[in-house]
């Protein structure tokens, strides 16, 4: 029998247990941890992943600030921006969604946040920690399927992992977490050659490459663990509302070859949420512990 890893399930219990730590934080006469959203422009999908960002802070009591600054706003701006932030003791966490107009250097924006409040574990020390092994912030993406694994006992060690997708974002630091969990870890991409051979051989795969049911269940090695980063709107004139989101995999023909799988929506997607919670609590207590 094929297992659904419910991501909204495990989701809900990690921002239930930051939850009940931030109470006791506060109980205790403790300033709540603080996390400031900076958001350029009217992207939509952004939008609504910050409005999202927001109202799991304010439920988990985490103190949040949304700022909102014009597609136009120059480099100098966005950075004054920041540096207001890094010395602001209300915040703890900051997070700059992306991405940023094309006319901001977005790396330079994301190495001007202070190591530790990056929540979003961007900058280059957070990126180096990782490489390291040193604790410090990982991407909540990829933290948030580690979670996933360990809370759903799936062994890593020793496996063949394949990750599909090499951005800063998910890819590469899925790449390392799996790597530091001893796992024998494959990065492929748009370029790999025999992707269903190479895929084929991994008993977990990670699938963030931004294509819509681009995984076929045909190329999965039987019994394998399928985790779907992807998040794809397609049209679908027989929903409701015109569209529907499918994963990077095909989902049906995936699920009748994997022993555990998780489904979009309600797969990892939920998981990103929940982590950055857990990221500004953690940087609350680890750096600004009054
Ligand atoms: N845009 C898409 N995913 C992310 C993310 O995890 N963090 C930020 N800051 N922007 C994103």
């Amino acid at each position: 029998m094929t297992k659904i890893i419910d991501g909204k399930a495990i989701s809900a219990t990690i921002k239930a247990e930051v939850a009940a730590e931030v109470q006791q934080m506060i109980e205790a006469g403790k300033q709540a941890p603080g996390l400031a959203v900076v958001l350029v422009g009217e992207n939509k999908a952004s939008q609504v992943y910050v409005s999202m960002k927001k109202k799991a802070c304010e439920k988990a009591g985490i103190y949040s600030r949304e700022i909102q600054l014009p597609e136009t706003v120059t480099m100098n701006e966005l950075l004054t921006e920041v540096k207001k932030l890094n010395d602001d003791s209300q915040i703890h966490g900051i997070l700059v969604q992306l991405p940023l107009p094309s006319h901001i250097d977005e790396q330079e924006v994301l190495n001007h946040i202070d190591p530790r409040k990056d929540v979003d574990g961007f900058h280059p020390i957070n990126v180096g920690n990782l490489s390291l092994k040193i604790d410090g912030f990982v991407p909540c993406t990829p933290l948030g399927v580690m979670e996933m694994l360990k809370r759903s006992n799936i062994e890593i060690q020793g496996k063949n992992a394949l990750v599909l997708g090499r951005s800063n974002i998910v890819g590469k630091p899925m790449a390392m977490l799996l790597t530091n969990a001893h796992a024998t870890v494959t990065i492929a991409h748009s370029k790999t050659r025999d992707l269903a051979e190479q895929i084929g051989r991994a008993d977990i795969l990670v699938a963030a490459i931004g294509r819509p049911e681009f995984v076929k269940g045909e190329w999965i090695k039987e019994g394998a663990v399928v985790v779907d980063v992807g998040i794809n709107s397609i049209d679908d004139p027989n929903s409701a509302k015109g569209y529907r989101l499918v994963g990077d995999v095909e989902y049906e023909s995936a699920a009748a070859k994997a022993a555990h799988i998780t489904p979009v929506p309600g797969g990892v997607g939920p998981m990103t949420i929940a982590m950055l919670l857990s990221n500004t609590l953690k940087a609350k207590k680890k750096y600004y512990n009054s």
